[in-house]
């Protein structure tokens, strides 16, 4: 009889992957009670029409700071018909513009694909809150990207505004891992957010192994992870600070090893194996949305290491038939820098003067898996 290649017969480990991705938002969240707890009680002033406290949500990386926010709009939209969460990745939305294009959007409105000004969507979005009464909670997750940037972090300044100017509730929450980013904001967007911190401490390895055994049970069939592979994978998610998303990584990309290679269950050694292919995070978080010229750059620099900025910029523009201006070219080596996917330094470049030396900042194998393949 004809076996189809994509038999599942053999494959008797994962039972659904999806509860695995790092978008999936759990019905628990285990150790985060105190947290949910202030952020729940920053934003129900909203139930009743009132103002809510704007939040900072600060701590290191895989910590369930975005999970842990997500969850909460997802239950306050539940317990109330005004109020609406409106999540924005800073790291895909970094300028006024497309902050502004995405609210407009998540609140189902028709942008013109032409695209309109920052202050039409602006006065598009209150409106739209205004006549269907809404009130929002906007979640702007790594917001660091968006206030690196003065004239996009003004944004916020608007929004917080529109709360007087315009009689309109809306909470911000504010995401990051740094807790410094905060003090790079004008002193007037300051201080009418007066923001209540929320800190995200690392996990224990116990709590690592307790949130991996939850998600175990709902995305592995019984009896196909050892207990010993799943204190492995825990015990990498601590080293890497109590990164949860490490350790469930991990457990991924182990189980999909196991299975290709036809194995009953996942054991230390897939644990082992899967460890050596995550990718450092800073490439994972930037890598879905660079465009081509970063990539190409990106890729010029895996070939050659260490480039002049002068000579990066021949090689790259060689590539294409309209390439960006060497200004905006600038431009993309700070925002790569910014992103710690290159490193630049100054130099004497012999009697003209200064230049800058660009190199990788993340190992070139990890880029070229990452992002060029
Ligand atoms: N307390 C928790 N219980 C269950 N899963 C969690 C918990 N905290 C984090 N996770 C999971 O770990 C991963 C990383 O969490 P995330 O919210 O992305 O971290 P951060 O935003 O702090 O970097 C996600 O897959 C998330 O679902
Ligand atoms: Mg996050």
């Amino acid at each position: 009889m004809h076996k189809s290649a994509f038999s599942i017969e053999d494959a008797c480990i994962i039972k659904d992957e999806r509860f695995l991705y790092p978008d999936y938002v759990p019905e628990r969240l285990p150790f985060r009670d105190a947290q949910i707890e202030e952020i729940v009680s920053s934003l129900r002033p909203l139930l009743r029409n009132g103002k809510p406290q704007n939040l900072f949500i600060f701590g290191p990386t895989g910590t369930g700071k975005t999970v842990t926010a997500k969850y909460v709009i997802k239950e306050l939209e539940s317990a109330s018909s005004r109020a609406k969460g409106l999540y924005i990745n800073c790291f895909e939305d970094h300028t006024r513009n497309a902050v502004l294009n995405k609210l407009c959007i998540s609140l189902g409105n028709a942008v013109p694909r032409r695209g309109l000004a920052a202050d039409e969507l602006y006065n598009e979005l209150l409106q739209t809150l205004k006549t269907k009464k809404i009130s929002p909670v906007i979640v702007f997750d790594e917001v660091d990207q968006l206030i690196k940037d003065k004239t996009s972090s003004m944004l916020l300044y608007d929004l917080l505004r529109a709360n007087e100017q315009h009689g309109l509730q809306i909470g911000l929450v504010l995401v990051s891992n740094l807790y410094e980013i905060l003090s790079f904001l004008d002193g007037r967007v300051l201080s009418s957010l007066s923001a209540k911190n929320v800190k995200f401490e690392s996990y224990t390895p116990e709590q690592l192994k307790q949130i991996l055994n939850d998600r175990a049970k709902i995305a592995f069939f019984n009896n196909s992870l050892d207990q010993d592979a799943i204190n492995l994978a825990a015990a990498y998610g601590a080293k890497c600070n109590g990164d949860a998303r490490v350790a469930i990584e991990i457990l991924l990309s182990a189980a999909r090893m196991a299975e290709n290679e036809g194995a009953k269950s996942v054991n230390i050694n897939h644990i082992k194996n899967a460890f050596k292919t995550i990718s450092p995070r800073a490439l994972q978080k930037a890598a879905p949305f660079l465009d081509v010229h970063e990539k190409e750059l990106l890729k010029i620099l895996c070939e050659k290491d260490a480039l002049f900025s002068g000579e990066l910029y021949k090689l790259y523009a060689a590539k294409f038939s309209s390439p960006l201006t060497e200004r905006s070219f600038r431009d993309k080596l700070n925002r790569l820098a910014e992103l710690k996917l290159i490193s630049l330094k100054d130099v004497k470049e012999g009697m003209r003067g200064r230049t800058r030396e660009i190199t990788l900042a993340q190992p070139k194998n990890a880029i070229m898996r990452q992002i060029i393949e």
